[in-house]
């Protein structure tokens, strides 16, 4: 069965066809980054407009690339993400599926970042835990299977990718901030500022706006201070805490896997330092895969269509819907 994936919602237009719930056909990701870059962030209404303009030729452009006339189903991002965009993929699935006849599904986007795996990994030994890190979430999830979930923790505060680019916006290294600190820390030492690490022992849960205070007071105490050493300092503090975090999850749970998603997943560090923290296998998804795409969507769309049936043509974007938990 061949799903189209529709994703929109954030600064990314995607689409996407997947094939039996897991082999990429096509995947076509047309990012507004240069839209954005100029105000140091996404701005929802620029961002809303530019979806109404690239989604028709990204979906035209991935079905050609899957050699397909009409998809057996329709999957679209139905939250949580920025209004006004969701609302352009979700119009445009709605109204394909009416046009082609065939199934509409709406897909959370936190579920699909957990998809990413189950396509790359044909040997995926669950329960995982996985680390979900973006730009607007940070969770930490034991996965007992597709569609079977258990909170561990979240951010209180900011999410990791929220941090990096704030930080980053402050150092003045642009937008996107996560790639950019990666980028300059390669060049910094790691241990040249002492930053603090919220570890909040014997919870799961996050927190990351000390660090960034932490981070503004110390260049206000080092007005000279390289920049690269503080992206890797602000780098290091973060993933010590993401790694630690995971690593005591999959120890203290007995999971067979770790598996890293969204986009800081794509940061140089945690993806060296992860495996190295755990004795079970860790997935790392590839960078396309863990920053914005629609294969995902496609993927999870198409496990919750057998699962779930289709959504209603009724159903409507969610900005705040959360990760589906069972146990
Ligand atoms: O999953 P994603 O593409 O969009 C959301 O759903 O938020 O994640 C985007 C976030 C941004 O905050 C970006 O700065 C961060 O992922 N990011 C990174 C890296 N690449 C992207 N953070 C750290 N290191 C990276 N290499
Ligand atoms: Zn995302």
């Amino acid at each position: 069965m061949n799903v189209l994936g529709i994703e929109t919602s954030c600064d990314e237009t995607a689409a996407a066809v997947v094939d039996d719930g897991r082999v990429v056909r096509s995947s076509v990701v047309s990012s507004q980054i240069d839209l954005h870059a100029r105000y140091g962030g996404v701005v929802p209404e620029i961002a809303g407009r530019a979806h109404v303009e690239l989604l028709v030729p990204a979906i035209t452009e991935a079905l050609a690339a899957a050699a397909l006339d009409r998809p057996d189903a329709v999957a679209a991002t139905c939250g949580p993400g920025l209004i006004g965009s969701l609302l352009v993929g979700l119009s445009a699935a709605k109204a394909l599926s009416m046009s082609w006849d065939v199934p509409f599904v709406g897909v959370n986007h936190l579920e699909g970042h957990l998809f990413a795996p189950v396509i790359e990994e044909p040997s995926l030994a669950w329960p995982l835990v996985v680390l979900l890190v973006s730009g607007g979430h940070t969770l930490l999830v034991l996965a007992n299977g597709p569609g079977r979930y258990r909170l561990l923790g979240q951010t209180l505060d900011d999410a990791a990718g929220e941090a990096f680019d704030k930080v980053a916006r402050f150092l003045g290294l642009g937008y996107p901030g996560g790639p950019a600190v990666d980028r300059v820390a390669t060049g910094g030492d790691p241990a040249a500022y002492p930053l603090p690490r919220a570890l909040m022992d014997g919870s799961y849960d996050f927190s990351f706006s000390g660090l960034k205070t932490a981070v503004v007071r110390t260049v206000e105490r080092h007005p000279h201070a390289a920049t690269a050493d503080v992206a890797a300092s602000f780098q290091a503090a973060v993933v010590d805490v993401l790694v630690a975090k995971a690593a005591k999850a999959v120890r203290q749970l007995g999971a067979a896997g770790l598996c890293l998603g969204g986009g800081v997943a794509a940061n140089s560090l945690l993806r060296a330092r992860a495996p190295e923290a755990v004795e079970v296998p860790t997935y790392l998804p590839s960078m396309a895969m863990c920053t914005d795409n629609a294969a995902m969507v496609a993927a999870a769309g198409s496990w919750r269509l057998e699962h779930d049936g289709p959504s209603p043509l009724s159903l409507g974007p969610d900005p705040n819907l959360f990760l589906p938990l069972t146990t």
